[in-house]
């Protein structure tokens, strides 16, 4: 299908004023992942506004102060002379053009998805929406989760009838939506963040067309992929793949130290293959608000196949292992010094998921800390990015 036989409405009027310039861009969600990508819009001269239910991150992004620590206040307070605001009143949204959703999606209890950030977003914009809006999710989740889950929400919840473009002639009544996943690399200096690629799967051409000009105007390349099903999958594989590969490394680690081989002399010789093998390395844990998450997002929709998914099952198990090998470990070395873990001084170093990150979510260091609590242990830890730490 191709999008030329569209009268000129609702969709060539928003793609003309997404070549201007001129697109008024909503982030929703100013976290890790939304406030960078409202920065790289503002840069790009968008008119942009964030949205979020933090009050205290709306007060501190008004007085060009800063939460996260990889973000000076100065690129806040060069992006607010550029027009960029925070609010928490959606009402701001009927003047808005294009909507991207970047709000967290964790686990509950049991260790299903929570999409209940997702939902009261949804039903949040619903009465906002106006026709020709383009509304973008771009929080990890699984396959189905933007057609079966925020679409119902967003026409239901409109009261002027206002429908998914889903490639029929124009009425006048759409809105267009898609799905494009964050591809962020925390603390990743290697790449800039507008040379990562970016998915986007519309649900319709029209869609995908909107989708593609609006992050082509920020982004060197997109890629387009047929549904936003599609892209949902394209970001749980990236996640999956991560997951699975440490934990075959964790594995081959914990295998090779009872056979007396260092793990990190092999790994070194094997990268030196130059085709088919790409370096894993292990690690006390996962951590972060993905790769342990994520992909229970899939092992959960796969039950409603009747699918069980044993790769992403077998690695939770090895990975969720690494904090109890650490605490063993420190267990054995103090015992060859005759001390034992009960009344011992440990200091950890590194309290985050990852180096030179202020970000504490699903840190192993956390469990580990935990654990060598519940032995005696007397815990210290030394982390320039957290000077002080609650429980839990
Ligand atoms: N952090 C990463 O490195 C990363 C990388 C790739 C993908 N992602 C995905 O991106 C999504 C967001 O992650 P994040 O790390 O930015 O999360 P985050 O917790 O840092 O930020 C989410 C923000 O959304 C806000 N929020 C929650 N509900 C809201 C609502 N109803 N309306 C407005 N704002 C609301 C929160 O207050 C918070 O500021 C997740 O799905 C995550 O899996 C994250």
């Amino acid at each position: 299908m191709t999008t030329s036989s569209v009268p000129a409405t609702l969709f060539s009027e928003l793609q003309h004023k997404i070549q201007q310039r001129q697109a008024r861009v909503a982030i929703i969600g100013l976290g890790y992942v939304g406030l960078p990508l409202a920065l790289l819009y503002s840069e790009q001269k968008f008119p942009v506004t964030g949205f979020d239910i933090d009050e205290r991150k709306v007060a501190t992004l008004a007085k060009g102060e800063t939460y996260i620590f990889r973000i000076p206040a100065r690129e806040i307070q060069q992006a607010r002379s550029q027009g960029f605001s925070a609010t928490s009143d959606y009402s701001q949204l009927t003047q808005m053009d294009a909507i991207i959703i970047c709000v967290p999606t964790p686990l509950n209890e049991y260790h299903e998805p929570d999409l209940s950030y997702i939902t009261n977003t949804a039903e949040a914009i619903a009465p906002h929406l106006r026709a020709g809006h383009l509304v973008i999710l771009e929080s990890t989740t699984y396959p189905g989760t933007t057609e079966e889950v925020m679409v119902p929400i967003l026409e239901k919840g409109n009261r002027k009838g206002l429908i998914a473009s889903r490639g029929e002639a124009a009425k006048g009544q759409e809105f267009y939506v898609a799905f494009s996943p964050e591809r962020e690399d925390p603390g990743n200096t290697t790449v800039a963040r507008r040379d990562i690629p970016k998915v986007i799967g519309g649900l319709d051409a029209y869609a995908a067309d909107l989708a593609a000009a609006l992050y082509g105007a920020i982004f060197t390349r997109t890629v387009r992929v047929s549904s936003p099903a599609a892209a949902e999958m394209t970001k749980l594989l990236e996640n999956i793949y991560r997951c699975v590969n440490i934990a075959l490394v964790n594995e081959l680690k914990l295998l090779s130290l009872r056979m007396g081989l260092d793990i990190w002399e092999i790994i070194e010789a094997a990268s030196t293959k130059p085709f088919g093998f790409h370096p894993f390395y292990p690690g006390p844990g996962l951590g972060g608000h993905c790769i342990p998450v994520d992909p229970f997002y899939l092992s959960w929709k796969a039950k409603e196949w009747d699918f069980r998914t044993r790769f992403i099952e077998l690695a939770g198990e090895i990975n969720v292992n690494m904090p109890y090998h650490v605490l063993d470990s420190v267990s054995k070395a103090l015992n060859q010094h005759m001390k034992s873990l009960n009344g011992s001084k440990v200091l950890v170093l590194g309290l985050a998921y990852k180096k030179d990150i202020d970000d504490l979510r699903e840190s192993p260091s956390l469990t580990i800390i935990e654990l060598l609590q519940k032995q005696g242990a007397q815990v210290s830890y030394n982390d320039p990015y957290f000077p002080s730490v609650g429980r839990g």
